[in-house]
Parts: C-alpha cells; structure tokens; sequence
C-alpha cells in the first residue's frame, strides 16, 4: 500500500499594509487622561495606525495580500485557499475573507474566517498547514487582518491607548518534503480555556446585543496568563520538535505588550537581539501583528531565508500558542 504524500507549507511570501493615518500617544492625551511616558513604561507603545472611515477590514486585507503576492512572484488565480484571522469583520456574514477574495477578483479559492483575536494568525496558519499537508489546497494566502479602532471604547483610558489598525498576508506553498528541505511549517499548537472568557472580550455581539461591541479587559490577569501561558506553550513546541532554544533565529511573537514580550523571552533565556519588536509602532493590531512583524523584519533584511522562527500568541478566549517556521 503506498502512503499519500505529505506535503509540507513552505513561506513563498509576506506582505503586509498598515493605513495612513497614525495618532501618536500625544494624539490620545488629548481625548482621555492618560501620557505618553505611561503609555510608553507600561506597554513601549510610541504610536498606532488607524485605517480611514471609509476603510474595511477587507480592504486592509487585500492590500497586504496583494504586497505578499508580488514578494512570492504568484498570481492570484494560483490561490486556491484564503483564510482571513479576524476579530473585526466588515460584517457578521458574508466572511471578511470572501470580501476579500472578492476585491482580489479569485473565483477559485475556498474562503473563510477562523476567529482567534489576538491568537488568530496562529490558528488560520494551523488551519491552512493542515489543507496543505492533506494535499486539499496547494497555495493559500493567510492573512490576519483588523481594525480594532471600530471596537475600541475612546473613553475607556485601560484599552483605547493599546490597539491599532493592520494587515499581514503570507503567501504558503504545498512542496514535497524533498523540493521543501528543511523550509516550512514545522508545526503550530493552540489551545483554547474558555472559563477564562470573561477576562478579554467585547460587550456585545449579533446574538446577544445586535451590535458589535466594545473591548473590555481586566490587564491584569491577562497579563499573567500571558507571560505563563506563552513560555509554557514555547517549552513544549521545542521539546516536541527536539529544537532546543539556541536553534531558534528570530523570536516573532504577538504584540501587545513589550514587557510581556520581554518576560517570556527572559523566561525562555532568549537573548534581545533575536526578538521583533514592532509593537513600538504598530501597537496591539491582533490577528494582523505577527505577520506584520514577519514582513517587518524580512523588510529590514533582519529574516532570511532558512532562519527558524518561534512564533507565539494569546487572545480573548483565551486562546493560546506557538508556531514553528523555517522561513
Ligand atoms: O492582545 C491580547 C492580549 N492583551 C494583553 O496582553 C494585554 C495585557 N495587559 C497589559 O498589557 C497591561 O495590564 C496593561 C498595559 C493593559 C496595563 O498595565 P498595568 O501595568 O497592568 O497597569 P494597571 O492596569 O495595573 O493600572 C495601573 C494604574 C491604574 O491606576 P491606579 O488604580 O493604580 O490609580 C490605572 O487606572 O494605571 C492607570 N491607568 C492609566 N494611567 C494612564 C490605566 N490605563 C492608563 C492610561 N494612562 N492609559
């Protein structure tokens, strides 16, 4: 009996789009009693991206496809998966990756949304992995994608001054393990604890108030199970994969929060220079800001081709995890 290939998702691409308008820390003071030498102490956030008014989650997605697209030389019609991580839909249905699909003008992918928040990216890449290594797909294009200025509380100093507006695509290749190498997705793991919903989420829904909601979020303890969860969650990925933490490049996780980026890889003994840092700039950008980071530091010339990154992210759910990338 011959065994069916399995194929392995290998990084053909990475783009990303952040929109025009930044409001800086200053920007905020203005609307809510806060500083920027807080904002700074307490998160390392310098400024966020918001998109326009008349700009959707879809656009931003699409934007950051087409650059991931033009970075692996493909054209669209080979895309026949797009899977969009998103917590700010442009509407509760049709998905945000059909809308997507749509201002691509692809009439061939499957499409659809995972919802992960924070950790989404994690779960589409998981998602897209496991099409790929089934053989169910051949080329897919991951995005994570938000504008969480729409569900952001302007008055509610504890979240308003931690999100911002983003997208960031990969573009995945199915390769046989011989064309592949030792390039791909070596694994991602996630894992959901929803008694712990209560502490990350929005104020409503279309099932509960009709509208979307605002973000509520008790710090604190998110903090916490950040900084737990996420070293627990790298000590096992590296022990299942038998790669010790000296193997790993790059460290690209999440961002949040740079004292929570900071802690774990203190925990994990990984030293400064091998983590990305984009939260300075970017701020918290959900789904959207590890691909955001990837295609940053790739642009920076920090990421090359064949370097092992530990990828690492929570959201609302909880939900948490890491992935492992040879780029
Ligand atoms: O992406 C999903 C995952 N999310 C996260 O990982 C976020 C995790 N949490 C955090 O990053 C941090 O908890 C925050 C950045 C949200 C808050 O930092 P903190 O060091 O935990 O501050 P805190 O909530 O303990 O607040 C300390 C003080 C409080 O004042 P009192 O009660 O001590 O008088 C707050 O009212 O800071 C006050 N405060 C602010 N002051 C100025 C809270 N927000 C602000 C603000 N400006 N924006």
């Amino acid at each position: 009996m011959t065994h069916p290939v399995q194929w392995r998702s290998v990084i053909a691409g990475v783009g990303g789009y952040l929109p025009h308008r930044v409001l800086t820390n200053d920007d905020l003071a203005k609307v809510v009693d806060t500083s920027h030498e807080w904002i700074v102490e307490r998160t390392g956030i310098h400024q966020r991206h918001f998109a326009a008014e008349n700009e959707l989650t879809s656009h931003l997605c699409a934007k950051a496809a087409e650059c991931a697209l033009k970075n692996a030389e493909k054209d669209i019609n080979e895309i026949d998966l797009i899977i969009v991580a998103t917590a700010s839909p442009d509407l509760t249905f049709p998905s945000t990756a059909a809308l997507t699909q749509k201002l691509l003008k692809n009439s061939k992918a499957l499409a659809f949304d995972v919802a992960g928040v924070c950790a989404g990216f994690l779960l589409a890449l998981q998602v897209a992995d496991n099409f790929i290594r089934l053989g169910q797909a051949k080329t897919a294009l991951v995005i994570g994608g938000e504008t969480f200025s729409r569900l952001i509380d302007m008055e509610d100093r504890r979240t308003n001054v931690l999100f911002g507006d983003g997208a960031g695509a990969v573009v995945l290749e199915g390769m046989s393990p011989e064309k592949a190498g030792n390039r791909g997705i070596l694994g991602v793991h996630l894992q959901t604890e929803g008694q712990l919903s209560d502490i990350l989420y929005t104020d409503g829904g279309p099932s509960s108030t009709g509208h979307a909601g605002k973000i509520r979020m008790s710090g604190q303890e998110v903090y916490k199970h950040a900084v737990t969860k996420l070293t627990d969650s790298a000590v096992k990925i590296l022990a299942k994969y038998n790669i010790t933490i000296n193997d790993i490049d790059w460290f690209i996780p999440h961002q949040a929060n740079v004292r929570i980026i900071e802690s774990v890889a203190q925990r994990l003994n990984l030293p400064r220079e091998k983590i990305v840092v984009t939260v300075d700039k970017h701020a918290n950008t959900s789904a959207a800001s590890i691909p955001l980071a990837l295609w940053t530091a790739i642009q920076e010339g920090r990421v090359k081709p064949g370097d092992l990154i530990l990828h690492e992210g929570i959201g609302g759910g909880l939900i948490w995890g890491s992935a492992l990338v040879r780029y």
